[in-house]
């Protein structure tokens, strides 16, 4: 019985997939490499000692695709192959619909053609929009997305939802991630934005190594504690335990549909990043303040408590482990 990852090969996907591993599951990795290399695959083998099966083709591929369940047993998908470039999502709309919501139909199609019941979806706290309280608990309302990227997100949720109330026999999980950084401890795995990075963590490290100049830091006018945006930044590895334990959940229960907040329930400035940067790196990040970005919001973060209540899932590493594991990431990868 093995794993579905379609997209394995990508950041969380990859490491998702060491988690998987460590866990003593079978695995098979689909990825077309549109966002990530071959190189990975080697790297998770390195990390885990453990060989699994790999496909390289377009998870869309719908005839590729049924070959993979006709060769394999598989008991559970969890999907990776969505985009998530919010700024590229806005210039290319259409390849994001297709991509992430024509690909999860291809994907979930297949999967019921072949008695295949058992899907985790890779969601996004972008789907509450403008939360009305925070910390935002799973109950609170979605929508009011403000990008395709995001919108993707919620039109696969209604997706599962609509799918699970046509068939109770489904067992769905949707991991609403907050703002994954960090990399694997041995620096082999790890985020590979291609061109200018849109997301602060990897801009941070490209500062600290002299790519960039400086940090433009996005507004300094929100109703926050120092006036900078407020995030919840999650380890990548802790994300991935996630997935582990949902599967686990859904292995032992089944027959449900469910929706847990990925994230930790800390929220964090932009300059306490920064700070916390230097702090945990002996790293200067220079940075300018410049104007609000369009579409961002003054604070985002997670109530997690479901997630330890029926998930027994904690995230563990702290913003330290955060910073010193995105920076050993790109220290390793200049040197290769
Ligand atoms: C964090 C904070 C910025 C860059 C986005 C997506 C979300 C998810 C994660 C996944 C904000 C500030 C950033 C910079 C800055 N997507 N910032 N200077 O916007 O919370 O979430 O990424 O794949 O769906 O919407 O994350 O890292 O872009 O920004 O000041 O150069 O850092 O304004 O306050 P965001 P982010």
């Amino acid at each position: 019985m093995a794993i579905l990852l379609p997209g394995g090969a990508g950041y969380i996907g990859s490491h998702t997939a060491v988690e998987l591993l460590k866990a003593g599951k079978e695995i098979v990795i689909v990825d077309d490499f549109s966002n990530s290399s071959p190189k990975v695959l080697d790297a998770i083998r390195k990390i885990t000692g453990k060989d699994f099966k790999f496909y390289e083709l377009d998870y869309k591929n719908k005839e590729k695709l049924e070959k993979i369940f006709e060769e394999n047993e598989i008991d559970s998908v969890i999907n990776f192959a969505g985009f998530k470039a919010v700024g590229e999502s806005v210039k290319k709309p259409l390849e994001y619909y297709e991509n992430n919501v024509s690909g999860a139909l291809v994907l979930l199609d297949t999967m019921r053609k072949y008695g295949c019941k058992k899907f985790i979806f890779s969601s996004s706290a972008t789907v509450y929009g403008t939360p009305e309280v925070i910390p935002i608990t799973e109950e609170s309302k979605t929508g009011g997305t403000t990008n395709p990227y995001g919108t993707t997100k919620l039109f696969i949720e209604k997706i599962l939802e609509d799918l699970y109330a046509s068939d109770n026999t489904w067992d769905i999980c949707i991991l609403r991630y907050f703002n994954p950084v960090g990399a694997h401890e041995s620096g082999l795995i790890g985020e590979e934005p291609q061109g200018i990075p849109n997301n602060l963590m990897p801009y941070i490290v490209r500062v600290a190594n002299g790519t960039f100049k400086e940090l433009s830091v996005f507004g300094n006018d929100y109703d926050t504690p120092d006036g900078t945006g407020v995030r919840d930044y999650i380890h990548v590895v802790d994300l991935s335990k996630g997935h582990v334990k949902a599967l686990e959940k859904l292995d032992k229960e089944g027959n449900g549909l469910y929706i847990y907040n990925l994230g930790t329930g800390i929220g964090y400035s932009v300059l306490d990043m920064v700070n916390a940067f230097k702090k945990s790196t002996g790293k200067e990040v220079a940075y300018k303040i410049t104007e609000r970005r369009p579409g961002d919001i003054a604070t985002c973060y997670a109530d997690p408590t479901k997630a330890k209540v029926e998930l027994g899932w904690v995230a563990e590493k702290n913003l330290e482990d955060m910073c010193k594991d995105s920076w050993n990431y790109i220290e390793m990868s200049q040197k290769k």
